[in-house]
């Protein structure tokens, strides 16, 4: 049987694979840390948890409009009203299935055969996926520590051509954990818009970034006409939930509603219902001491691998990653990936993943797990590379 060249062409997740690996050595009785899986393990709040069982106990979930229930929608907006400072019509928001759908559904939307779309190296795989999904190309552009591995209005109008219609950045970005100053995403998406190319801006990490005092500003504060993605996975720890959201510009409204109705019909009713509980001053309070302790975490994590001799060129200032330089110990990101997991049983990502600059060099470390967790990976990671 024959499958899609698409469906062959496809290169799996690294982190993934690792994850099986890991899950090979737990079975042999060994003991595994897990550093490889972007997922928070705090799981939904309680109050979000309460809300799915009664919705579930209503026993009646239609499905909801293609754009997501209203109330939700709403609800979204008024988070950023409150969390944000930003004015956002509810009709221009959209909940999605993840905020994978969320990119898929833009790239459904934006991309034909032949255009090509502006991201970083490195940067979160799946993106390349659904830019080559519809026919389009993906230009990578390399970066590194001098820019905090984000593009900067210098790369990317070095790097413009005729084809590009869209500009695709994650701040802050999946695997580095660094973000896009304001003023830096300001010109891009200045220059992106003159150009009349879309702006895709993921901000999944927005709320899980470094904000003292006030607020973490959304591309919104500088760009009303930049598609914005984002999900319940992270800030809202909901990654099984498969709900997320995308605010797009009223005239791109009716061509998603479009596409999502004949794509997937509608998210998740009762996650809908059960996310509402989200927006309440209670959850965000603990939503807000969760990206404490990730903070907390942080530093006992750059701690440690300063005591095991690896570099971080950059810190992270959000989400919950930390990309290593593993040059230094003479073995490619691969192989101490492989070694490590074997060796120690802690399992991290190689930045293959990520794209191809320096890719062999840096391995990414997940920070989403207990201190307990983490300082027993660290102090593994310390033995093995002392030897
Ligand atoms: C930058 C980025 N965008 C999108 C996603 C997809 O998230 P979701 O679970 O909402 O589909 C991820 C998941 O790790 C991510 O890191």
């Amino acid at each position: 049987m024959q499958y899609s060249d698409r469906a062959n062409a496809i290169a799996p997740f690294f982190a993934m694979a690792f994850g099986e690996k890991a899950t090979a050595l737990e079975n042999q009785g060994r003991s595994v840390i897990r550093l490889n899986i972007g997922e928070p393990d705090f799981g939904a709040p309680p109050a979000v948890q309460q809300a799915m069982q009664q919705a579930v106990a209503k026993n009646e979930l239609p499905y909801t409009g293609a754009l997501g229930d209203m109330r939700l929608r709403e609800a979204i907006a008024g988070f950023y009203q409150s969390q944000h400072g930003i004015h956002v019509d509810p009709n221009q928001v959209v909940v999605t299935a993840g905020a994978s759908a969320a990119l898929l559904l833009t790239c459904a939307a934006l991309v034909n055969p032949g255009d090509e779309v502006l991201m970083g190296d490195p940067s979160y795989p799946c993106n390349r996926q659904f830019v080559k999904t519809f026919g389009g190309n993906v230009n990578l552009v390399p970066t590194g520590a001098d820019s905090h591995f984000q593009l900067n209005s210098k790369l990317v109008s070095e790097h413009w051509n005729a084809h590009t219609r869209a500009l695709m950045i994650a701040t802050p970005s999946n695997p580095t954990g660094t973000a896009v100053a304001l003023d830096e995403l300001d010109r891009m998406c200045a220059f992106a818009k003159e150009k009349q190319a879309w702006r895709i801006i993921d901000e999944i990490y927005l709320d899980l970034s470094d904000h003292a005092p006030g607020p973490a500003k959304s591309v919104l504060a500088v760009d009303d006409g930049a598609i914005v993605i984002n999900s319940f996975s992270k800030f809202f720890g909901m990654t099984g939930w498969r709900l997320g959201w995308m605010i797009v510009p009223d005239e791109m409204v009716p061509v998603i509603e479009r596409l999502a109705q004949n794509l997937y019909i509608c998210p998740s009713t009762p996650a809908q219902m059960a996310a509402l509980a989200c927006f309440t001053p209670s959850t965000l309070a603990l939503c807000e001491e969760r990206r404490q302790s990730l903070l907390t975490r942080r530093h006992i994590v750059l701690d440690g691998l300063a005591k095991a001799g690896l570099s971080v060129p950059v810190a992270p200032s959000g989400a919950f990653y930390v990309y290593i330089d593993v040059s230094l110990t003479g073995m490619s990101a691969m192989d101490f990936c492989e070694q490590l997991l074997a060796e120690t049983g802690v399992a991290l990502t190689p930045g293959n993943d990520f794209g191809d600059k320096d890719a062999d060099r840096y391995v990414r470390l997940s920070y989403a797990t207990s201190e307990q967790n983490l300082h027993e990976g660290l102090a593994r990671i310390q033995a093995f590379t002392a030897s």
